[in-house]
């Protein structure tokens, strides 16, 4: 089984780089899921439900999440139902609204797709937070002995070192084991001995003439001046495409192959 896992849909020029080029993609690697970080879709902040519903519609089967996942109140009823596609990251303390994990139905067997937080993670840092690894030990001990073709863990942090090593600490427990949030893809992707597909960061979809997605003058300007500005996001230019493809075997839920694949277009 081919799971594409797109990384984060950076606002309308992110959307309109799926929308682009997702039809090829999947037609050409004999895609049967996609999954996407969701978290950076309305404006770089949050989903709104209009933009959720637009992503399903682009072909995206179950969105992941991340710091800014709960930004826009009018999502969170979807984040509470378990028969909605779409996640929060599993490591807020309880209480918070939301899952962080969930099940994708297939037509070759339910996947289980989960979302940590790493413990830095911008502004957000000194936010409290569960332990990752603890909480990822407790999701996949609850969950052994639900049936599944496939786990796939998302981990949305900017610690090289904390997305790096979150691949091998999962090894052999999961089909893909991915890491996003910085926006710039690192050319590490590989299956990991014990049969874990892994890359520390997946990359992004969206302006590439950009910091990160958004205008580079506003960057510039506040990192010169210090003074605080708003975000604009880019609008027009050149688009990038980034994911990572994963050949799962269902029968044993490892993974069998591992590609990334990036596309720069206009
Ligand atoms: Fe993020």
């Amino acid at each position: 089984m081919n799971i594409l896992y797109i990384g984060d849909i950076m606002g309308e020029l992110g959307m309109q780089t799926v929308e682009k080029l997702l039809p090829e993609i999947r037609r050409d690697h004999n895609v049967d899921v996609v999954i996407a970080q969701a978290e950076n879709t309305t404006d770089g902040k949050g989903i709104s439900l209009a933009d959720f519903a637009r992503l399903r519609k682009m072909g995206i089967d179950f969105c992941t999440g991340g710091n800014w996942s709960l930004h826009k109140e009018e999502i969170i009823q979807a984040m509470n139902d378990p028969v909605q596609p779409i996640i929060r990251p599993a490591n807020y303390l309880e209480g918070t609204p939301g899952l962080g994990y969930k099940y994708l139905k297939t037509i070759k067997g339910d996947i289980l797709v989960v979302s940590l937080l790493g413990q830095v993670v911008g502004r957000d840092s000194a936010k409290p937070m569960n332990n990752p690894l603890i909480t990822i030990d407790d999701i996949l001990q609850s969950q052994k002995d639900v049936a599944k073709i496939a786990t796939v863990v998302n981990f949305h942090g900017d610690y090289s070192s904390e997305k790096f090593v979150i691949g091998r600490y999962l090894d052999g427990r999961a089909a893909l084991v991915v890491g996003d949030h910085w926006h710039v893809p690192t050319a590490d992707a590989m299956v990991l001995p014990g049969g874990t597909a892994h890359i520390t960061d997946v990359g992004m979809c969206g302006s590439i003439d950009s910091c990160l997605g958004v205008k580079f003058e506003v960057i510039i300007g506040r990192w010169k001046t210090g003074q605080a500005s708003r975000n604009q996001l880019e609008e027009a230019g050149r688009l990038q495409f980034n994911a990572i493809l994963v050949d799962v075997d269902v029968a044993t839920g490892k993974a069998q192959g591992v590609e990334h694949i990036r596309r720069i277009v206009g």
